[in-house]
């Protein structure tokens, strides 16, 4: 039997690198779509292969931009791929307010040519869609598949159409295409500016004595994060069902901004008590130094306050269970935090 091929787009990303490994472990041929950049070339993005032990020589790179419908066709003729996993992506919500046309191109357009490229040469590969929690917007939690979707950010807007996407290629040319809705996913190799690795990077800084204090956005917002090595695990079991579908993968749990920090510092041997309202909040150590602050700067446009996910039919139809809780996924974070 020959070798399946997996396309990954983003492979440069967590959950990129954590996927590679998934499906090199799962004995597919992984082939990987990174971008061009004139200042750190492309191949300098990939440090996080080494991070997780993967060797470069596992896997196939191909420069190249979803954006370009041409480059799509290209990749597309020259893989044949099996499976494609669509991971590119603006993936920072605050970013994309400030880049909203970049957000759509990447992430609805490119989904587009991804579909169209897959449907017109390689019709029976198997399409994984990284749809996003940040689609329900302000929804009421808990959120699942037949939660309403409201976005509150150009990437929620862009991810939502990408989600249409998938649905009206899945119905209109019968073609294998499934959405994953993860909520918030986390892991040691998360970027430094989204708020679990940037609390996780500051309280190591901290207690080494290198820095003084965190300034966060909004301590209110909560989510529900998880850990990525569960997520790409969620997101290979969706690709081999027999009929495909859109799954909300999520733990369940919710927690804020404000207690993600707790339970940082709380791993680094530190108690954090807070004082004040608003702006004017802050977060003490036990010998009243100030250890988080808050800063205007990160606050969002708009806000969605509060993701809470509800997996039930993923554990149901796929046998998908997260098995890193918050406290877990904290340790982890805080054990690999990269200062
Ligand atoms: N980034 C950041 N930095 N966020 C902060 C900060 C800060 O200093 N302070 C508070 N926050 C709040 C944000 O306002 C938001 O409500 C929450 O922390 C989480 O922010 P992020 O970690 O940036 O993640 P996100 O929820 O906006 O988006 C992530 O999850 C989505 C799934 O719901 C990203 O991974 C998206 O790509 C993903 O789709």
């Amino acid at each position: 039997m020959s070798v399946k091929k997996a396309l990954i787009t983003g492979i440069a990303g967590q959950d990129g690198v954590y996927l590679a490994k998934y499906l090199i472990a799962q004995g597919y041929e992984v082939h990987g779509l990174v971008r061009w950049d004139s200042d750190v070339g492309a191949f300098d993005r990939l440090s996080r292969f080494g991070r997780l032990g993967v060797s470069l020589d596992d896997v196939t790179l191909h420069i190249g931009d979803v954006c370009d419908p041409h480059n799509m066709l290209d990749l597309f003729y020259h893989i044949r791929p099996d499976a494609v996993y669509n991971l590119a992506a603006v993936s920072h919500v605050a970013v994309s307010f400030k880049t909203p046309t970049a957000a759509f191109d990447v992430i609805s357009k490119g989904t587009l040519n991804l579909l169209e490229a897959m449907r017109r040469l390689t019709p029976r590969a198997r399409f994984y869609q990284a749809s996003s929690s940040e689609m329900f917007g302000n929804a009421p939690s808990p959120q699942n598949e037949d939660t309403a979707m409201m976005p509150c950010s150009p990437y929620g807007i862009a991810k939502l159409s990408a989600y249409h996407l998938v649905r009206l290629y899945r119905a209109q040319y019968d073609v294998f295409a499934v959405n994953g809705i993860l909520f918030n996913h986390e892991s040691p190799l998360r970027a430094h500016d989204f708020v679990t690795q940037k609390i996780a990077q500051g309280v190591k800084a901290i207690s080494a004595g290198r820095q003084d204090c965190i300034a966060l956005g909004n301590l209110n917002a909560r989510r529900d994060w998880g850990h990525a090595r569960d997520y790409v695990r969620g997101m290979f079991m969706m690709m081999q069902s027999d009929v495909p579908d859109d799954f909300v993968l999520a733990t369940g749990q919710m927690h804020s901004v404000r207690s993600f920090a707790e339970a940082a510092f709380a791993c680094a041997g530190m108690t954090i008590s807070w004082q004040g309202e608003g702006l004017d909040e802050v977060g003490v150590d036990d010998g009243g130094t100030v250890r988080v602050r808050v800063d205007e700067a990160f606050f969002r446009p708009q806000e969605l306050h509060a993701l809470c996910g509800d997996a039930s039919k993923a554990q149901r139809m796929l046998g998908w269970q997260p098995s890193y809780d918050f406290q877990v996924l904290v340790r982890d974070m805080m054990e690999g935090a990269d200062v």
